[in-house]
């Protein structure tokens, strides 16, 4: 059975109260369960973390306990090499996933340290990306 770790960021444990008008009013631990139900041939996890460094470990330990992971590093998109190299020094296939299209906002979140060194990137389809990335990954892209 394949393995796929959904690995959310800070602030994302907020979803569903968090500005409805950019993200949706769901709950990511509702849209988990709907996902979970979309591939029952899949083992998939779920992990959030408000701290980059907890990402940076759950990355680390998902190169070599799952077969690919769904990764949204929300604002740290924008700032983390950390998280990049990590990215890059991982040998499974990370795919990026935003919910909100994050080349149609601010300025300041054009720049993703992330898009080069992921498998593939989907940005502003909602909480559907995470299921368009799992299906991408299980298809190898
Ligand atoms: C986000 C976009 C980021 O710019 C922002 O900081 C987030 C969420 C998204 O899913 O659209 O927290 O990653």
């Amino acid at each position: 059975m394949k393995k796929i770790l959904i690995l959310n960021g800070p602030n994302l444990n907020m979803l569903g109260k968090r500005q409805p008008e950019i993200y949706g009013n769901r709950s990511f631990e509702d849209y988990f369960r709907k996902l979970k139900k979309m591939f029952p041939q899949v083992q998939l996890d779920y992990y959030q973390s408000n701290h980059e460094g907890d990402l940076i470990d759950k990355l680390q330990e998902a190169g070599v306990k799952y077969d690919g992971v769904v990764f949204n590093p929300a604002a740290y998109t924008h700032t983390s090499i950390a998280l990049r190299d990590t990215v890059s020094a991982i040998e499974i296939p990370v795919a990026e996933v935003h919910i909100s299209n994050i080349y149609e906002r601010e300025k300041f979140r054009h720049t993703s340290y992330i898009k080069d060194v992921a498998a593939f990137s989907i940005v502003g389809k909602g909480m559907d990306g995470y299921a368009e990335a799992v299906e991408r990954l299980l298809k190898n892209n």
